[in-house]
């Protein structure tokens, strides 16, 4: 026995040495640390938790021993702490969506601010002003745009509804398991989009059983349906993309047609044949069935004067929370502090959205991004705004963004950028700090990638303004924009 350790109950009140499969009972999680882990200490090591809330006082089983820390998992829960909540969606600790329901929102955005402050201070080691208190999300349920579901031939079922007399288990049509890429549960109520999102989705769960249309079976990679995806507007749109692995046209009807009929808000019914491996769309064709092929959003102009339309295509990327969205890009553009004389650069601009926001108070804007798909639509959408001041080029940034370019565009007076989650990449923030902008305005869902990038660009910049924006209530996931004003030239 190391210390106190039990052998039987395998409970370790005391003890230096730590295995896994180690019980400790007692410990109080203290604080939230990357990727949503909870954390605690035990003999002065410290525990990375998966489960609890910070304040809770558990029992948890060690699954990992390393000599400077533990991981583990919440077993069970002594005290709980003051600032839970009870989770609202019965798919709460099956769904991997919205893991952060048992916690109070305001304690959310607490745990949000201190990660963006957590990585700029400790992997950025940057100077940093006062960081403004985070934009909470204008709405906690019912904020998202867009939910993309799975058919399954066999829903997952848990422990408890399982029946070994009864193997057989029901189709599905919802989201994966976290880390399973076979197993898929039925959705009954899902939280995430404004109705009628559930009662779509159940329509055509319904339909199907009806006409006995095959669900697709992940692991044999047999069956008819793959995905359904739901996108709607807050106009009141809404585009429906049902794919399926061939072309059968009186499944796809009946399913389509069971839509049309019941819910006049659908604005667009498309599907997608895909006999492909993998359920990816952005490579094959799309047929509009009905209505038109795109939906379109709205949204304030910066400043006051009206509206700014946005047509959002089956593969058109657009910010998930739409009215967070129009509060990110506000405050990118009051941070940027633009005028008529400006040339703004927007890379990663995917559909424009941002060039076109902020097109009308810049000379010019010139927008960088992947996806030829998406810069076509961002060109759609500078013309239906009458926006004629704005030039899109597709391709990575790390080669588009070089001395040619900016020869031919013009220096640029202020940069806009929004990587994805990988941040960007060494060469374009080298090449930021060769073109030497007045102004950065660095938008960001990944703060410790943002982090690492902000290390470089402080060679030549300084940091006046840090503002984190949750657009995912309930998830670990938080956006935060910076300006860097130039310091050195
Ligand atoms: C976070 S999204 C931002 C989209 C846009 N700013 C908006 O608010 O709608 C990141 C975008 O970067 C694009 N992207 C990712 N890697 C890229 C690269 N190496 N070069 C150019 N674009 C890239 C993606 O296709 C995506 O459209």
């Amino acid at each position: 026995m190391d210390g106190l350790y039990d052998k039987t109950t395998r409970l370790c009140i005391f003890g230096p040495s730590m295995r896994k499969g180690d019980i400790i009972s007692g410990i109080t999680v203290e604080t939230m640390a990357a990727e949503g882990k909870c954390v605690a200490h035990h003999d002065g090591r410290v525990i990375f938790l998966h489960g609890g809330a910070p304040g809770d006082v558990v029992e948890a089983q060690i699954h990992k021993v390393k000599s400077k820390y533990l991981e583990g998992r919440v077993t069970n829960i002594l005290a709980f702490s003051p600032d839970r909540e009870i989770p609202f969606c019965e798919h709460f600790g099956t769904c991997g969506g919205c893991s952060w329901q048992h916690i109070n929102y305001a304690t959310q955005l607490f745990y949000k601010q201190k990660q963006v402050i957590d990585n700029l201070e400790r992997i950025g080691g940057l100077s940093l002003p006062e960081i403004r208190s985070i934009v909470p999300s204008q709405e906690t349920q019912y904020y998202r745009n867009r939910l993309d579901f799975t058919f399954s031939a066999e829903g997952w079922l848990s422990k408890d509804a399982f029946d070994p007399e009864n193997p057989q288990r029901e189709p599905a049509l919802g989201y994966h398991i976290p880390r399973k890429y076979d197993q898929v549960f039925d959705v009954r109520k899902c939280y995430l989009q404004p109705d009628p999102s559930n009662a779509i989705r159940l329509a055509v769960r319904d339909e199907a059983l009806k006409h006995q249309i095959p669900f697709f079976d992940l692991r044999r990679q047999v069956g008819f349906l793959r995905t359904l995806t739901i996108r709607s507007t807050g106009t009141g749109e809404i585009m429906i993309i049902l794919q399926v692995t061939y072309e059968n046209m009186d499944w796809i009807e009946a399913v389509l047609k069971r839509l049309e009929k019941e819910f006049p808000a659908i604005t667009s019914l498309n599907y997608i044949i895909n006999g492909k491996k993998n359920d990816t769309f952005y490579d094959l064709d799309i047929v509009c069935l009905k209505g038109k092929p795109y939906i379109t959003e709205a949204m304030a102009k910066p400043g006051g004067g009206g509206m700014l339309q946005f047509r959002i295509g089956p593969k058109s990327f657009y910010q998930t929370n739409s009215k967070q969205a129009e509060q990110l890009y506000r405050i990118a553009w009051e941070m940027a502090g633009l005028t008529r004389d400006d040339v703004v650069y927007d890379l990663y601009t995917g559909t424009g959205t941002i060039a076109n926001y902020v097109a009308a108070q810049a000379k010019k804007v010139v927008g960088l991004e992947y996806v030829g798909a998406a810069i076509e639509d961002a060109k759609v959408n500078s013309a239906i705004n009458g926006i004629a001041n704005t030039t899109f080029f597709a391709g990575d940034i790390k080669d588009l963004l070089n001395e040619t370019l900016i020869a031919t565009q013009g220096d640029p007076d202020i940069i806009i950028t929004d990587p994805p989650r990988a941040g960007m990449h060494e060469d374009v923030c080298r090449m930021l700090l060769k073109a030497a902008p007045e102004k950065i305005v660095y938008i960001s869902c990944n703060p410790a990638t943002q982090a690492r990038d902000l290390k470089i660009l402080s060679e030549q910049y300084s940091i006046t303004a840090v503002q984190p924006v949750d657009m995912f209530p309930h998830t670990m996931h938080v956006e935060n924009i910076v300006r860097l004003v130039i310091a050195l030239r």
